[in-house]
């Protein structure tokens, strides 16, 4: 007999929960076909609750000091590093990238929650001069409430865990809803913080689709600041339902991510960084390589080289352009870096971007000039590291960053404070000194 399949409920309220009559659906190993977890089909209803939860939970979440919250993180963090191992393993049988890769997914998380939990001792903002005498002004960071992050599976804990601690330690409460196809690795996530202390409610978790609990979630009220990762139309979708309750949304869509090879490029360092690039996590990264733009007197060359490098490759031809596994090559006769540049700028993404080149004059009048989130120089498109924002420009998304700084700024707003110690009233603009 086949072992039983684990049976998750949500996770509303610090309990896990299965709503009575709950509708079913199983993840599968895209390798082998077994199931790897059984998770409740979520209801309106469902959301509701988790929404309500996440709403009671934020007055004493946002009073507690932003350290303290930082130090529940390390301990996610701290367990996370012990459960890497099958963790991994779970992101993996569940998503289908290789093992190294699934490893890397957790460590990215690991990375980003740390990095979160030290951002819970800055949280900085700013002391400004007043244009009045004996009057302080200065800014500060406050959280938005009720947040909503919904995932895809590509990364299927990294991606959760960008937003999730950076909407922690900025002292938001959140509904998690992740992709249906890794909903386990969302459900070991939200146990790493339920095991590290997180108190009741500030991080619920909801599975199901996207039509029933997204469309839910974006339309709840109380929820007024939404993340979600995913393809282009289901986040334009997204958007139009959020800007009917004046939401604010952060939409991360996708790439089409060039990498560009100049005469002077380090060809075998490119063509490790393409393959890397291309076919890393099957090539279903939103920062993977998906057009490579060649200078005409490597051409030949290069796609000589991949082609060797591709023959040995284990799946298929990705030359063919059926497969949507291969690099499109192009390449006109004498062109200019500032045409290369117009031809990767063309695309309707802007996610990331790549150029290989030893001059220093073509690297910088690409970082300058490429229309994208991210350039990388001499390296391939994929390889994001945590403390820096990340996101892009064009259909890609709506101009909000996650990563480093970016995650701050989208979860929490300004407040300006003007402290007057004059004991009069003080007129801005008309009390002058002519
Ligand atoms: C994604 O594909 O959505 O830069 C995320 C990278 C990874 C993150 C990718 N650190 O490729």
């Amino acid at each position: 007999m086949p072992a039983k399949v684990e049976e998750f409920g949500h996770f509303i309220g610090g309990k896990w929960v299965v709503p009575p009559r709950a509708k079913r659906f199983e993840t599968v190993n895209p390798s082998t076909r077994e199931p790897v977890g059984s998770f409740v089909l979520g209801t309106p209803d469902d959301v509701n609750a988790a929404v309500a939860a996440a709403a009671k939970a934020f007055p004493a979440w946002r009073d507690t000091p932003a350290p303290v919250r930082g130090e529940i993180l390390l301990e996610v963090a701290r367990r996370m590093k012990e459960a890497k191992p099958s963790l991994g393993r779970t992101v993996t049988r569940e998503m289908g990238k290789v093992i190294s890769e699934g490893l890397g997914d957790v460590q990215e998380s690991i990375d980003f929650i740390e990095y979160m939990a030290g951002e819970g001792r800055r949280l900085a903002g700013e002391t400004i001069p007043s244009e009045l005498r004996s009057k302080f002004c200065m800014t500060v960071r406050q959280p938005k409430g009720v947040v909503a992050c919904i995932t895809p599976w590509n990364f299927p804990t990294a991606i959760p865990n960008w937003k999730i601690a950076a909407a922690l330690i900025t002292g938001n409460t959140i509904v998690f809803k992740p992709a249906t196809a890794t909903a386990r690795c969302g459900a070991e996530v939200v146990r790493l913080y339920e095991d590290a202390g997180l108190p009741p409610g500030v991080l619920n978790f909801v599975t199901g689709s996207g039509s029933v609990v997204g469309n839910a979630l974006v339309a709840d009220p109380r929820v007024r600041t939404v993340s979600f990762t995913g393809g282009v139309e289901a986040g334009r979708d997204v958007y139009v339902r959020g800007a009917q309750g004046l939401k604010m949304v952060h939409l991360e869509l996708g790439g089409k991510n060039p990498v560009i090879l100049m005469d002077d490029a380090d060809l075998p360092l490119a063509l490790d960084g393409v393959l890397f690039g291309a076919f890393g996590t099957a090539g279903q990264r939103c920062t993977a390589t998906s057009r490579l733009i060649l200078h005409a007197k490597v051409y030949d060359q290069f796609l000589e080289m991949l082609t060797d490098r591709l023959d040995q490759f284990p799946v298929g031809d990705p030359l063919d352009p059926k497969t949507g596994m291969g690099p499109v090559a192009s390449a006109d006769q004498e062109k200019k870096i500032l045409e290369y540049i117009e031809i990767a700028n063309g695309i309707e993404y802007g996610l990331s971007s790549a150029l290989y080149t030893k001059d220093v004059n073509k690297a910088f009048t690409a970082m300058r000039d490429l229309y994208a989130g991210i350039t990388y120089i001499n390296a391939p498109t994929i390889g994001a590291e945590v403390h820096l924002p990340f996101g892009g420009t064009k259909a890609t998304g709506n101009g909000h960053r996650e990563g480093g700084i970016g995650a701050i700024d989208f979860y929490t707003e300004w407040k300006s404070v003007y402290v007057d110690f004059s004991d009069k009233l003080q007129k801005a603009q008309i009390d002058r000194e002519e």
